[in-house]
C-alpha cells in the first residue's frame, strides 16, 4: 500500500464526519417536504421510528464491517466471508457500494453547484450585477458546468488531504457552521408573519395517515438516503475508528444528530413557506399540496427572501451558505469511497487517485449536464430507489448470515466488555438477521 491508513484521530472527529455524510440535503431539503407531504408529525413520528429501528441497526451493521476490516468496503466484506462464493458476492456488494456512491456524487454535486450559485447571487444582487444574478439563478448550461465543477474541485481539495487533515478537520469546522445557521435562521423565521401556521402544518399529526404505506415508503427511503446507507460510505469511516470505541453508542450519537438536524430543518424550511405565502408567494402546487423539489428550494425560498427587502440578501446568504456546508460534509463522504478503493487495491497515491476519481465524477456529472432531461431522474432512481436498498440490505445479510457469530461479538467487544450481556446483544443480532432485510425488501418492491 502506498501510505499508512488513516483515522479518525478523536470520538467527536468520527462523529461529526458521520454526522456531515448523514446530515445533508436530504435533511434540510428532503425531510421537511416530504413531512408536509405525508401528514405533517405523522410522516415525523414513523420517520423516528423507522430511523432508530431499522436505519439505525443497518448503520450500525455496516460501520462494524469496516471496523473489523480496518479496509475499504470490498476487502472488509471479504474478510467476513468463508468460502469463495461469499468472497465473490462481497466484491459485489462491496463494488456496488462504492458505484453507487460516486454516482451519487455524480448528481449531488449538480445539486450542490445550485446552491453555491445561489449563495453567490444574493452578492451579485447587492452589488448591482444585475446579468450575473439572472445568470447564477438561470437553468443553464454553463452555470451548471462551472458550478458542479467549483464544487467538485472543494470536494476533491478535502478528501486529497487524506482522513485526519482532510474529512476530521473540515468536518469539525463545518458541521458546527452548519448547526449555528441553522438555528440562527430558524429562530428568525419563527418570529415571522405566518410561521405558526406553518408549525401547525408540521407539528400537528394526521394520525390517520400514520400506516399509509406510501409514507411508511417515503419515511424509510428518506432514512436511508440520510444515513448514507447503501452506498459503502459507513463501511469506509467505520474502517477509520479505533478498536477501542464503543460502536453501539457511536452509531446512537450519529442516527440522534441525523434525526434533530432534519427535525430542526423542518422548523425552518415548512414555516419559511408559510411566511412565504404571507407575502403572496405561490406555495401549494395544482393538486393542492405544498410545492416541493426544485421549485421549492429554487423558486419559493428565493421568493421570500426578495420580499424581506435589504435583510432578505443576508438571510437569502445564509440559507444557501448552508446548503451548501450541508452539501460538502455529504459529498467527502462519496468521494471517499471510490478514492479509499482505489488507492487500497491499485496502490495508488491518494492525490492522484482523488484527482482521478474526481475528474470521473466530474465527466459523469457533465453527461448528466448535457442530457439533463433524460439522466438527471434516471441517474437519482438508480442510486437511491434502487441501489441503496439493495447494497443496505446485502450488508445486513453479510452480518446476519455470513459473518460468525462469535467474530461479530469479539469485535463488538472490542469497544464495549459488557455488551454480551446487554439488551443490544440480545435484539440486534436477529434484527439485522431477519427483520432489517425482511423490511428493506418489502419497502423496496412496493416503491416499485
Ligand atoms: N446523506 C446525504 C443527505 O442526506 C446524502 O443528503
Amino acid at each position: 500500500m502506498s501510505s499508512t491508513r488513516g483515522k479518525f484521530n478523536s470520538r467527536i472527529g468520527f462523529i461529526l464526519a458521520a454526522a456531515g455524510s448523514a446530515v445533508g440535503l436530504g435533511n434540510i431539503w428532503g425531510f421537511p417536504t416530504q413531512a408536509a407531504g405525508n401528514g405533517g408529525a405523522a410522516f415525523v413520528l414513523m420517520y423516528l421510528v423507522l430511523a432508530f429501528c431499522l436505519a439505525y441497526p443497518a448503520f450500525m451493521a455496516e460501520l462494524i464491517i469496516g471496523r473489523h476490516g480496518q479496509a475499504n468496503a470490498v476487502e472488509s466484506l471479504r474478510k467476513i466471508s468463508t468460502t469463495a462464493m461469499q468472497k465473490r458476492f462481497a466484491f459485489i456488494v462491496g463494488f456496488g457500494g462504492i458505484l453507487c456512491a460516486a454516482l451519487l456524487m455524480s448528481f449531488y454535486s449538480i445539486v450542490a453547484g445550485w446552491m453555491l450559485a445561489f449563495t453567490a447571487e444574493p452578492i451579485t444582487t447587492a452589488v448591482g450585477a444585475n446579468a450575473a444574478s439572472d445568470w447564477l439563478t438561470s437553468q443553464s448550461t454553463s452555470r451548471n458546468i462551472i458550478f458542479t465543477l467549483v464544487f467538485t474541485v472543494l470536494t476533491v481539495y478535502i478528501i486529497s488531504r487524506g482522513v485526519e487533515n482532510g474529512i476530521e478537520r473540515w468536518s469539525k469546522r463545518l458541521m458546527p457552521a452548519l448547526v449555528a445557521l441553522l438555528v440562527s435562521l430558524t429562530v428568525y423565521v419563527l418570529t415571522l408573519d405566518g410561521a405558526t401556521d406553518g408549525l401547525k402544518a408540521y407539528l400537528i399529526p394526521d394520525i390517520s395517515r400514520l400506516f399509509e404505506p406510501d409514507l411508511i415508503v417515503s419515511a424509510l427511503g428518506q432514512a436511508f438516503f440520510s444515513l448514507s446507507l447503501g452506498t459503502s460510505v459507513i463501511i469506509i469511516y467505520g474502517s477509520y475508528v479505533a478498536r477501542n470505541e464503543n460502536l453501539v453508542s457511536l452509531s446512537a450519537s450519529v442516527t440522534l444528530i441525523d434525526v434533530f438536524i432534519a427535525f430542526l430543518a423542518g422548523l425552518l424550511i415548512i414555516p419559511a413557506m408559510y411566511v412565504a405565502a404571507a407575502q403572496g408567494v405561490e406555495i401549494f402546487s395544482a393538486d393542492g399540496s405544498l410545492k416541493s423539489g426544485d421549485t421549492l428550494v429554487l423558486t419559493v425560498l428565493p421568493a421570500l427572501f426578495d420580499g424581506m427587502g435589504s435583510i432578505g440578501v443576508f438571510v437569502g446568504f445564509a440559507f444557501f451558505s448552508l446548503m451548501s456546508i450541508a452539501s460538502l460534509t455529504s459529498s467527502i463522504s462519496m468521494l471517499e469511497a471510490p478514492v479509499s478503493y482505489t488507492v487500497e487495491r491499485f496502490n495508488i497515491e491518494r492525490n492522484k487517485a482523488t484527482i482521478v476519481i474526481g475528474s470521473l465524477i466530474f465527466a459523469t456529472s457533465c453527461l448528466i449536464i448535457f442530457n439533463f432531461s433524460t439522466l438527471f431522474g434516471f441517474v437519482i432512481a438508480l442510486t437511491t430507489q434502487y441501489g441503496q436498498p439493495i447494497i443496505g440490505m446485502f450488508c445486513c445479510i453479510f452480518v446476519g448470515w455470513v459473518w460468525h457469530r462469535s467474530s461479530l461479538l469479539e469485535e463488538l467487544k472490542a469497544g464495549n466488555e459488557q455488551i454480551e450481556h446487554q439488551l443490544f446483544w440480545k435484539i440486534w443480532p436477529w434484527y439485522t438477521k431477519l427483520v432489517c432485510p425482511t423490511a428493506i425488501a418489502i419497502v423496496f418492491i412496493h416503491s416499485l
